[in-house]
């Protein structure tokens, strides 16, 4: 009897599962991410000897290349990790294959079952298939109805897709994604990524808030005065402007990789540790949130673009002399905001949120300020005493760290902030998987747990609907405020914290 993928409710996040033989479709194998992303996490797996013996990959997209170009490709793409270990990459690369595929014609789609056929009998497969979709958004709806008419489809046990963000352009679109998706196959065979949620400090969240006792009695609007969520880059656009001017900051990461942390942070604790408790909690916080003010947008949302920047020795080129960007484009690069949740536990905390591209420094993190002592009986060197705070480092310098006043060494009785850390470095001396190489892991043992449900993508495009319609319908309502690249963002977006008498963290 041949093994079918089985899926692993109630099994622990962080204990070694064995992945069952299965062959792994990559659609849009010559695109960018397949060979920055998924192949390097894919043989990451492959020496950590995470995959099984039966195992393949298929490669496909349009360009008639075969197995041996796919091969050689990759090899080339990859540089320095094939290269590192060239025996076990000889091994991997004997586990690539790679088929022309073009979905949109019958014979396309027959060539695919029979080439799943013959990689079946090679690797024996046992006919499980993990479809990644690594296209283009406007072939996602395509590539499943074709998977789905042709019957590979069928077996809920033995295939599943993977479907790369962005999931729709808004609410309304994510609907009908959702809908023709979930007319192909069912919710459980979907697997929505976000690698933001492969990240081990993202999960760290969970951990921290959950495993913990000193956490949770304070993590509410008693002791917490606001929370800031920031994912800051200091790269340009790079080669991607094709994509990234039909996107902008706010579909690009906010929508999914910001949210996503908003979600986590904000939580209530699932009542087990499975994937629907989790997602249940998740979605719900997020039915719970809302702009800080629905009806003037431009009260809690500030969007900004790069202009140029940087030294006379490294310049930078301002966002429209990017290669491939309008000269006149008005696509957001940073976004700010403000939001609230409406529940018991947060209601009337806010939550700042920002992202950018070319700001001063590359971090992401979550930053939970508690609220004043309510007496002041010492002087504080600062003038004031600090807010504690708690900092969850995201990237780079994985870890967490703890703000909090102590005295000054001295005579007399003054008070100071000290910083308690942790470090993922210095604690476990080893880096983290990529967060591909989780979540790759992760769809290819049926564990949706991190992967983002259908609610939740709909929850997620909903809060931010009120700012995607007037960016659509009336875009002087929401202006783009220019920034020089390599500073931290537009003076609007300090304004907006400022109003409430508050600083962005700028560490
Ligand atoms: C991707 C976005 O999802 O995330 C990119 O499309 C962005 O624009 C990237 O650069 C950031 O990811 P990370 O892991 O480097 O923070």
């Amino acid at each position: 009897m041949s093994t079918p993928i089985t899926n692993p409710l109630r099994i622990g996040l962080r204990q070694e599962r064995v992945i069952p033989p299965q062959c792994l479709i990559i659609f849009g194998a010559s695109g960018d991410l397949a060979h920055r992303k998924l192949i390097p996490a894919l043989f990451e797996l492959f020496k950590q000897r995470r995959l099984p013996s039966e195992f393949a990959i298929l490669g496909c997209a349009r360009r008639a290349w075969s197995d041996e170009d796919f091969r050689s490709k990759m090899t080339d793409a990859l540089g320095n990790v094939s290269k590192e270990s060239p025996e076990a990459w000889e091994k991997f690369c004997s586990g690539l294959f790679y088929e022309s595929v073009d979905l949109q014609e019958q014979e396309g789609i027959n060539n695919l079952k029979n080439r799943l056929d013959a990689i079946d009998r090679l690797k024996a497969t046992h006919n499980n298939r993990t479809f990644y979709l690594s296209v283009s958004p406007n072939f996602y709806g395509i590539t499943c109805r074709a998977l789905a008419d042709s019957g590979l489809l069928n077996d809920p046990k033995r295939s599943r897709l993977v479907i790369e963000k962005p999931f729709g352009r808004d609410y309304s679109s994510a609907q009908s994604l959702n809908k023709l998706v979930l007319n192909c196959c069912q919710e459980s065979q979907v697997f929505r990524i976000d690698h933001y949620l492969g990240k081990e400090t993202v999960q760290n969240i969970l951990v921290l808030r959950f495993a913990n006792t000193i956490f949770e009695p304070i993590w509410n609007r008693n002791y917490i005065s606001s929370v800031q969520i920031t994912a800051s880059e200091t790269v340009g656009v790079e080669e991607r402007a094709g994509y990234y001017e039909t996107s902008g900051a706010l579909r690009d990461m906010v929508q999914n990789h910001l949210t996503q942390m908003l979600a986590i942070t904000s939580m209530e604790p699932p009542g087990h540790f499975d994937p629907e408790a989790i997602r249940n909690e998740k979605a719900k916080v997020l039915q719970a949130a809302r702009l800080a003010n629905e009806n003037i947008p431009s009260e809690c949302c500030i969007r900004g673009q790069y202009n140029k920047g940087g030294t006379s020795d490294d310049p930078v080129l301002g966002y429209r002399e990017e290669p491939g960007v309008n000269p006149k484009s008005t696509t957001e690069t940073y976004v700010a905001m403000k939001l609230f949740i409406d529940n018991w536990r947060w209601q009337g905390v806010p939550f700042y949120i920002r992202t950018g591209k070319r700001l001063a420094k590359r971090l992401s993190e979550v930053v939970l300020t508690f609220r004043e002592a309510p007496v002041h009986l010492f002087d504080a060197a600062g003038g004031s005493p600090t807010s504690n705070q708690l900092v969850l480092r995201i990237q780079p310098n994985e870890g967490a760290e703890f703000r909090f006043e102590v005295k000054s060494p001295g005579s007399g009785m003054r008070s100071r902030p000290v910083e308690m850390e942790f470090s993922y470095d210095e604690s476990f001396g080893e880096p983290s998987d990529e967060g591909y190489v989780r979540l790759l892991a992760d769809a290819m043992l049926g564990d949706p747990t991190l992967f983002t449900r259908n609610d939740e993508v709909e929850a997620a495009w909903r809060l931010y609907t009120p700012v995607l319609e007037i960016i659509e319908d009336n875009p002087a309502l929401l202006p783009i405020y220019q920034y020089e690249a390599r500073t931290w963002g537009p003076a609007a977006a300090d304004a907006l914290i400022g109003k409430d008498n508050l600083l962005w963290r700028r560490p």
